[in-house]
């Protein structure tokens, strides 16, 4: 059976950058945008560009270095701000138009203090506005996560009629719970005349640590792209991690859902987006944290000795990390010990080890993590005259 793409729509340039203090300038953005091209996005969101001749110019210098990923412009449902994304994008090969609007009654009655006719309307006229200036446009129902699924779906029929390719779906608050986004996505499947000629798309944020289930969720009932970004940042607790779906769609073939990045660039990608933003990647970070593919407690060292697989369910190799780590602590056993001893030149009998695995211990107590330099001290403390490695 052949697998179905989900594409991978990455917009740490935009919604990720909106971290607060973590803003980046065009050159870093450049440089960021090039690796994400490499590492295999389809489509990059580069910026909103109305919101500062900055980002207009980050948008612009972008869509101009791009080869093959799809560059895209952030709008909202304003004739200005559409036009000034089509200038941004002129030089983009595939440029694309990201426009839309609220859709929950939370956003029609407070944020716009009008009635669902007139956003539908709004809408229409913006996807229209949109397509006149490019022929790929997205249109964003902003909120879809707390929308009503039926006026949901009649905002999605008159958009594809007015000429959307791909329809995203957000769960802007992170509050869906994975049933509940997955069975959205297939209401739109199920009720939306004409859905099969534009692509849905899952935008999720993680509020409360969902987001990665919920996009999960939306392909598994038939959305064909993710918007997310490198470590998962974005404003308050962030947006789906790129790295995360990925490896979620890889590590479960059976899905028959697959995407074009180069995972083994995942986590020299993670760090450049961290240093150049300033932003330390948390240590227990799924796929790309320091610890992601470290082992410290005796029991899971000695199963990962005897065979990796013991204790991992993906090759670090695959996301671009060269090895896993065995972390000497007072929690480690004498296989840890020995492992880590002959790597640096020691082949310890079982009486030596004995010997030396005392020593650690009151060593290991009074330092958090033990390193190569402290092996040497512990053995020769241990006094048992071992024969070093060439
Ligand atoms: O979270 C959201 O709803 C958004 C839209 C502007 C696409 O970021
Ligand atoms: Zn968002």
């Amino acid at each position: 059976m052949s697998k179905n793409n989900v594409y991978i729509f990455d917009t740490t340039l935009r919604d990720g950058e909106q971290v607060p203090g973590c803003k980046l300038n065009t050159e870093q953005k450049v440089i960021i945008a090039n690796r994400l091209d490499e590492l295999g996005v389809d489509v990059i969101e580069a910026g909103f560009p109305i919101s500062s001749p900055g980002d207009f110019s980050s948008v612009n210098e972008i869509a101009k270095i791009v080869k093959n990923a799809t560059v895209c412009g952030l709008t909202r449902s304003v004739k200005k701000d559409i036009e000034v994304a089509a200038e941004a994008l002129k030089y983009a090969k595939k440029p694309r138009i990201h426009t839309g609007i609220g859709t929950s009654d939370s956003h029609i009655i407070h944020k716009f203090n009008t009635t669902r006719q007139q956003i539908l309307e709004r809408a229409i006229a913006a996807v229209k506005y949109a397509k006149s200036f490019v022929e790929d446009v997205e249109f964003y129902a902003e909120d879809a996560g707390r929308t009503d699924n039926e006026f949901l779906a009649r905002v999605c029929e008159e958009v594809i009629k007015a000429g959307a390719t791909v329809l995203n779906i957000p769960d802007t608050t992170g509050y869906c719970l994975p049933e509940e986004y997955g069975a959205k996505i297939k209401y739109l499947k199920e009720n939306v005349k004409g859905i099969e000629k534009a692509v849905l798309s899952c935008h999720c944020h993680n509020d409360l640590g969902m987001a990665t289930a919920n996009s999960i969720a939306g392909v598994i009932n038939g959305a064909r792209q993710i918007e997310c970004t490198i470590n998962g940042i974005g404003e308050r607790a962030g947006n789906t991690s790129l790295e995360e779906v990925v490896m979620v769609l890889k590590q479960h073939p059976y899905l028959n859902l697959e995407t074009h990045i180069n995972t083994q660039l995942l986590y020299s990608t993670s760090q450049l987006v961290s240093e150049s933003m300033g932003m330390p990647v948390q240590p227990n970070k799924a796929i790309v944290g320091a610890n992601a593919f470290a082992h410290s407690s005796g029991i899971h060292q000695d199963g990962v000795i005897k065979n990796r697989e013991t204790y991992e369910i993906m090759n670090p190799k695959d996301v671009g990390v060269d090895h896993s780590s065995i972390v000497l602590t007072a929690r480690s056993g004498r296989a840890a010990l020995a492992y880590r001893a002959k790597k640096v030149g020691y082949e310890l009998t079982k009486i030596q080890l004995d010997k030396v695995y005392n020593a650690f211990l009151n060593f290991a107590d009074r330092k958090k993590e033990i390193l190569d330099d402290d092996i040497h001290n512990i053995v020769k403390m241990s006094n048992i005259g071992t024969s070093i490695f060439a």
